[in-house]
């Protein structure tokens, strides 16, 4: 039996399951769609990171308990998460590795991945397009995608590429930093699937694309 995927740019990819039996062959086609979410805390005023990176503000006032606010049950539904080098220059600043996940680092330069790699991570480098990547990936099997970084999800918005949003905003304006959403060519209009709020006064909401 092989299973070929395919679709370069497309986000519903055909997937062809040729079945190779004694009267014959057989193919069915399937349809398997990739789908790109974004999960990401953000200030009031819409930054995800102050002007140096620091993401202090997103501790909030220090009087409720943190908690993870769906984190951990969203990125057990992801293949693999796809983060600008910023981003990933600022996961290397953690104490250790937190993905158990495949990560795609997306540059034009030459991140050092071979410390991450020593820490355990199983992360690659690319350098394409919103489309290309996401054909690249979807074409090894990695269909459910976590976006992150905000020049990151900036141009995958611009391409039309993000089906699913959950920001959850901190009771805080810090007036400026790293924005998560920036200009674009046209709307994107989104519908509102789930609301939830968490001591100190978070509030997550969770769209899809219209
Ligand atoms: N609050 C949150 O939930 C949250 C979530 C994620 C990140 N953050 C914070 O946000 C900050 C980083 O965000 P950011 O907007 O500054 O940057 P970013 O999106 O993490 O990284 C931007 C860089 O990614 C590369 N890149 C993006 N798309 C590419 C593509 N299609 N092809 C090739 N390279 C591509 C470019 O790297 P090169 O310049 O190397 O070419 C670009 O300069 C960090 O401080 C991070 O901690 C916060």
């Amino acid at each position: 039996m092989k299973i070929a995927g395919g679709g370069e740019r497309g986000r519903a990819l055909p997937v062809v399951v040729d079945l190779c039996g004694p009267t014959g062959d057989v193919t069915i086609f399937a349809f398997m769609r990739t789908t790109c979410s974004v999960f990401c805390g953000l200030s009031i005023d819409g930054y995800i990171a102050r002007p140096d990176g620091a993401l202090d503000f997103l501790e909030g006032d220090g009087t409720a308990e943190l908690g993870d606010h769906g984190y951990e049950a969203f990125v057990a539904g992801v293949d693999a998460i796809v983060m600008g080098r910023r981003s990933f220059e600022k996961v290397m600043s953690f104490d250790a590795w937190p993905y158990t996940r495949k990560v795609v680092v997306l540059s034009g330069g030459a991140p050092d991945l071979a410390a991450a790699r020593a820490r355990g991570a199983d992360v690659e480098l690319l350098n394409a397009t919103p489309n290309d990547v996401v054909g690249r990936l979807a074409a090894n099997g990695y269909h459910r995608l976590y976006i992150d970084g905000g020049l990151t999800v900036q141009r995958f918005l611009r391409a039309g590429l993000i089906d699913r949003l959950i920001v959850t905003r901190v009771p805080v304006l810090i007036g400026q930093g790293i924005p998560l959403f920036g200009a674009l060519e046209g709307d994107i209009p989104l519908k509102l699937v789930a609301s939830r709020s968490f001591p100190g006064g978070l509030v997550q909401c969770e769209y899809v694309r219209r």
